[in-house]
């Protein structure tokens, strides 16, 4: 019996409910998974497997609906499993979702909470944001992309959050630069934060840790390690935070911001890189063929 055939026995489908390009290449995808959705905390991620054929990837769970038993992802198409999913129409089914995986978010009345989000994390940080909110949190909430077209789910941001701040490398909205940037911009004008929480790209995390460390801010940051089968047991996403060997699918992802190895983190991401830009591109070719021969 393969995963599919274990999904279909406890009556999970794993249907695609709704797959939108919110931005450019970016995608929210609802998913049917009722016996997740009555389980996924803020902060926890699914893995799925697009196809027969097809890897484990993982997603941070953005949001989910108990009553329409259903999660929402938001992906990026970078690789050969995002372009796969970009591919996929309403009413297809996945081979294999996983979840929810993962230590919940830590949520709790902090005081002033500020969040960071950038690419899927601009989705995965809103179930985190709103929970601070219920909490009794003051929740100041930072978003970037490279320019104002690339920024989403804003109206949902908006809802939870006391203050939404948005920030552009190329300058089109407010505050010009990345979510670092923008906390810089906020201590300096003498903003009292309590708790920084960050979700996005490795790089952001290590610069917008850098950005709090010097004010004594509590920081922590979701990481993106490699992952196989995100229960603790292949070691691929192993990782050092404050001086100990730690696995980011089960003691994370959620980890001390001013503690994480981030020069271990990058060179461990970056292994397959090189393996996984000749995939994306055999894949692209082998589409591109199938397309012309009709
Ligand atoms: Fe295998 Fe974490 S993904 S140990």
């Amino acid at each position: 019996m393969n995963e599919k055939d274990v999904c279909k026995e406890v009556g999970q489908s794993f249907k695609i409910v709704s797959k939108e390009a919110v931005v450019p290449n970016i995608y929210e995808m609802v998913i049917e998974a009722p016996i997740i959705a009555e389980k996924v905390k803020p902060g926890q991620f699914v893995i799925l497997i697009p196809d027969e054929m097809g890897e484990r990837v993982p997603f941070t769970v953005s949001d989910w609906d108990v009553e329409k038993g259903t999660v929402t992802i938001f992906f990026q198409e970078l690789g050969v499993s995002t372009m796969k999913l970009a591919k996929m129409e309403v009413g297809n089914t996945l081979e294999s979702l996983v979840g929810p995986l993962g230590k919940p978010a830590e949520i709790a009345n902090f005081g002033t909470v500020l969040l960071g989000g950038g690419c899927y994390g601009i989705g995965g940080i809103y179930p985190i944001a709103r929970a601070m909110k219920e909490a009794g949190n003051r929740v100041i909430t930072v978003v970037e992309a490279r320019g104002q077209y690339l920024l989403y789910n804003l109206d949902k941001l908006k809802a939870v959050s006391d203050q939404l701040f948005l920030t552009t490398s190329d300058g089109s909205t407010e505050i010009s630069g990345k979510v670092h940037d923008a906390v810089q911009h906020l201590l300096d004008k003498g903003e009292k934060i309590d708790r920084a929480v960050f979700m996005g790209c490795n790089f952001m995390l290590m610069m917008s840790s850098e950005a709090t460390k010097s004010h004594g801010i509590k920081t922590k940051v979701f990481l993106n390690a490699l992952m196989v089968d995100g229960t603790g047991m292949c070691g691929c996403c192993r990782c050092s935070v404050g001086g100990e060997t730690k696995y980011a699918c089960v003691d994370g992802p959620e980890f001390d911001g001013h503690e994480v190895d981030w020069e271990e983190l990058f060179k461990r991401s970056g292994h397959y890189l090189n393996d996984e830009v000749l995939a994306y591109q055999f894949f692209n070719y082998k589409g591109c063929k199938q397309d012309m021969d009709g």
